[in-house]
């Protein structure tokens, strides 16, 4: 209840009170609600302790973290643990985010926990321009054969994924000695200034803040809403169109000697969770051996699992010239990495790259255990076991005549899923796939309804997409009550209207 009041309670003033620090009626006027401030017992709970009571936190997270961060749910996120997170209020919710796609192994998997604990006892920072750590050696012996071409033989580990992007971007300008890079509309890449220049799926990214990066240009992803198409429109079609309008890029805008490289993501995420198809990343790959550019490949939320292959250009069988990994890498703890080969990476002076906290030990030792969880726990075999569930369970939804014609499209690889439904805004009044006929905002409402039902899931895309994003080893069980939520979410929202 006092989580949803509008008005903000310090905390630190409620301290104070109890204290030698009075505060007057007048201070205590200005920030609390007058209905509030009658509630002496709840206050003086309040006030014992330092941020103790949970509606405190609340308030107080409310009062003094910038409004620059958004969130979906109020409540503070107190424990988790596999598949479910708790919350401070006392609810307990399935997690069908993984944190954006990061704790991939289950929230605070032991073997992974236990191995950050280990390696805090022994050395948390070394810094990587002092000398290497021996999780960051092992690290790389654990990737090394994961790696979807053996070509990829030089590792660079940083912290998040965007940095691994300006990494990516910094080395394909060194290595071809060229200036541009094609990203894809729809792209996501991060929120630092490189990686915000190739972000193309949500202006609010970028918005307000230009001038960004010069030297990027967009090309369409085969994704049918970028061709006004319906989505049974087959991908070969799609792709076809889009490497077509890459030759017009080339020959109008940006010419193949002024192009460093093609940024793209295999499996397009915050853009709408469409796989890239194998023909059109092969189509990539042909016209980069061709015009001496460096193809790109971004596997920082479809990499380590999530897609059923360890990497989800392995579903191509294209070899990246550079490939950027971070979120599932160490299950949570930060670390991102960028990869080429070494011929490529020896063009680099030693100390144009590196950075205070790149390559943390804790976090690679983390990223060792994860490495080790996959092979010793069949987590590929989960993640196709239980995306053959969620596949069924979704396709059985959208065959309901009720919502036939409120569910356009189900589509992904893996464990990276989405529903998408049918809007009657459309992407604008020239959007022949809008329909008038169907609620609006229905992704953003079934969200909201699993969350109630006790599901946390999120929305993508500036679509009406939902995106499932499970553990990587979530129980057959927790997938299947987790489909009857979204089921009946679905079902409620689209008969309200
Ligand atoms: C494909 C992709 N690249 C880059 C990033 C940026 O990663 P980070 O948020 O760790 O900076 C993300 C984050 O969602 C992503 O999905």
């Amino acid at each position: 209840m006092f989580a949803s009041r509008s008005k903000i309670v310090s905390p630190r003033l409620l301290v104070a009170s109890q204290g030698s620090l009075k505060i007057n009626s007048a201070q205590l006027g200005k920030h609390v609600p007058r209905s509030f401030t009658s509630q002496t017992p709840h206050l003086r709970t309040m006030a014992s302790s330092s941020l103790g009571d949970h509606a405190a936190q609340v308030v107080f997270g409310q009062k003094h973290v910038t409004k620059g961060l958004g969130r979906q749910v109020e409540a503070v996120l107190t424990k988790a643990q596999g598949s479910y997170v708790t919350l401070g209020d006392g609810r307990q919710l399935l997690d069908f985010t993984c944190g954006i796609g990061v704790t991939n192994l289950g929230h605070c998997h032991p073997k992974v926990s236990a191995a950050a604990a280990e390696q805090c006892m022994k050395i948390v920072h070394g810094q990587c321009s002092i000398g290497f750590t021996q999780p960051y050696l092992e690290l790389i012996d654990r990737l090394l054969p994961m790696m979807p071409h053996p070509s990829l033989d030089s590792f660079y580990f940083w912290n998040s994924g965007s940095e691994a992007i300006e990494g990516a971007i910094k080395m394909a300008r060194i290595i071809t000695g060229k200036q541009n890079i094609i990203s894809m509309q729809g792209g996501y890449h991060g929120r630092t200034y490189g990686a915000m220049a190739v972000t193309k799926s949500k202006t609010i990214y970028s918005e307000g803040f230009h001038p960004l990066m010069p030297g990027v240009f967009s090309m369409p992803f085969p994704y049918w809403h970028h061709f006004s198409l319906p989505p049974s429109t087959p991908t070969s079609e799609l792709s076809k169109l889009s490497l077509n309008q890459l030759h017009l890029l080339l020959s109008q805008q940006t010419a193949p000697r002024d192009t460093a490289a093609i940024l793209i993501e295999p499996v397009m995420g915050e853009g709408g969770y469409v796989p890239a198809p194998p023909e059109f990343l092969q189509g990539l790959r042909e016209i980069c051996d061709k015009e001496g550019i460096l193809l790109i490949i971004d596997e920082v939320q479809s990499g380590f699992g999530r897609t059923g292959k360890n990497f989800a250009v392995e579903y191509s069988g294209v070899r990246p010239d550079i490939m950027t990994i971070a979120k599932g890498l160490a299950n949570g703890f930060p670390l991102s990495g960028v990869i080429s080969k070494k011929e490529f990476t020896d063009k680099l002076k030693p100390g144009s790259m590196g950075g205070t906290y790149a390559g943390n030990a804790v976090a690679c030792a983390a990223g060792v255990a994860v490495a080790d969880a996959f092979k010793e726990e069949n987590i590929l075999e989960n993640v196709n076991a239980r995306s053959k569930e969620l596949f069924a369970a979704l396709e059985a939804l959208r065959s309901k005549p009720e919502l036939s014609s409120a569910i356009l499209d189900v589509r992904g690889q893996g464990l990276m899923v989405a529903v998408e439904f049918a809007s009657p805004k459309g992407t604008g009044p020239y959007d022949p796939l809008r329909n008038t006929s169907v609620p609006e905002k229905l992704s953003s409402r079934v969200a909201k309804r699993c969350q109630e039902k006790g599901m946390l899931i999120l929305t993508t895309s500036v679509y009406e997409v939902i995106r499932f994003i499970p553990a990587l080893n979530i129980t057959k069980e927790d997938l299947a009550k987790g489909c009857q939520i979204f089921a009946e979410a679905v079902e409620e929202v689209v008969k309200e209207g």
